[in-house]
């Protein structure tokens, strides 16, 4: 703490008293042995009715994970959060917690530092925010796909009209050969939105070739003002992948870069060993990172929280479907795909687990 040497006690414990954060102090009994104010505001109840209680009697319910955190906060060190954990006060007031628990050594003795912070507010506003873009994206798909539709149907339809009094075979045979091309438009527009019916085939291999074969593609028809440039960590083992379907993936990702790039600029192409897989819910595993990043203008926001439903587009002529075919792929090889982007910076991170 030498970094706070020049405030005082007084000073310390005025900010250690206001933080907004609920701050409590638990015994590795898990018997409460310091609250801040509140936390105590929080409980709705005196610090005298607090300490030297055990954690549970707070609570008319909770449902804070205690076993995990004695497991690896008080035995191994390792900090646990809690995204949410829904308790019941016992003036049976109810509320939604985000919950970080680290343990601390004083003389020589371990204890639990837990920061609560109420999330009810958040949770209803991310609620409504989803809802909001589930609408939106759902409005999107429909005007999209009344679109693609209405197009070839009319063309259907005028060629059926015409067929009903044209005497002449050859202009007859045009307008049958008219219906079945805009029938086929229309069958594999409906196969597109189906996605990938297929199983991956996965083999062993390496993954910068695959990833050369893409670069090769796409330098194809790439604007001259466009440079690609190459990070790839040799070290890389082997991955087992359907490379076909990964190659696809990528090369999807580097067209919207190299749409994006109107007035040019860099894509660049990183590969890394990655030990956090961020996908919800499932435990960090080893795998592999494979980054695709621009310097271009940035996802619209008005697109960006639903960015992988099909037909989102903002793009003349786009049918809205590279992003959500790329995240039925990577889904397929139990992978996870997100992207992070802002002006002048667009990324796409794709993590294929080693293991399945
Ligand atoms: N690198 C990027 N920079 C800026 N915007 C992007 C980038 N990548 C994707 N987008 C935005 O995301 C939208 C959706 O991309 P997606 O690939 O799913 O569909 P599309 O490119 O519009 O059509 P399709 O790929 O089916 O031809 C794009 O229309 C574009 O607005
Ligand atoms: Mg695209």
């Amino acid at each position: 703490m030498s970094n706070n040497k020049k405030f005082s006690p007084e000073l310390l414990t005025s900010i250690w008293k206001n933080l907004t954060t609920a701050v409590i102090l638990l015994d590795k009994n898990f018997t409460l042995v310091y609250v801040n104010d509140s936390a105590s505001e929080l409980l709705g109840l005196g610090p005298k009715r607090i300490l030297n209680q055990p954690f549970d009697n707070l609570f008319n319910y909770h449902s804070v994970d205690l076993e995990r955190i004695a497991k690896y906060a008080l035995m191994d060190g390792v900090d646990c959060h809690q995204h949410r954990a829904d308790v019941v006060f016992v003036d049976s007031r109810h509320a939604k917690l985000a919950i970080s628990a680290r343990r601390v050594k004083l003389d020589d003795e371990y204890y639990i530092l837990f920061e609560c912070r109420q999330t009810d507010d958040e949770i209803r506003h991310d609620q409504a925010s989803n809802q909001m873009h589930q609408y939106q994206a759902a409005r999107n798909l429909i005007r999209g796909l009344a679109h693609e539709i209405k197009n070839p149907l009319g063309g259907i339809r005028g060629a059926a009209q015409l067929l009903q009094y044209e005497v002449d075979q050859q202009e007859r045979d045009q307008c049958a050969e008219l219906i079945i091309e805009q029938a086929d438009r229309l069958r594999e527009l409906v196969d597109r939105l189906l996605g990938p019916n297929q199983l991956p085939q996965k083999s062993h291999g390496n993954i910068h070739q695959t990833l050369e074969s893409v670069v090769k593609l796409s330098m194809l028809d790439s604007n001259a003002n466009i440079s690609l440039e190459k990070d790839y960590d040799p070290s890389i083992p082997d991955v087992f992948i359907d490379q076909g379907k990964i190659q696809q993936v990528v090369l999807n990702i580097i067209r919207n870069a190299q749409q994006a790039l109107v007035d040019g600029g860099v894509i660049k192409l990183k590969t890394r060993i990655s030990h956090q897989q961020r996908r919800p819910g499932k435990a960090p595993k080893k795998a592999l990172l494979i980054q695709i990043s621009d310097n271009g203008p940035g996802i619209d926001s008005n697109i960006k929280e639903t960015l992988f439903y099909p037909m989102i587009t903002n793009k003349e002529g786009g049918s809205g479907l590279g992003l959500s075919i790329a995240q039925t792929l990577i889904d397929q090889h139990n992978g996870y795909i997100e992207c992070d982007s802002w002006p002048g910076h667009t990324e796409f991170n794709i993590y294929l687990p080693f293991v399945d």
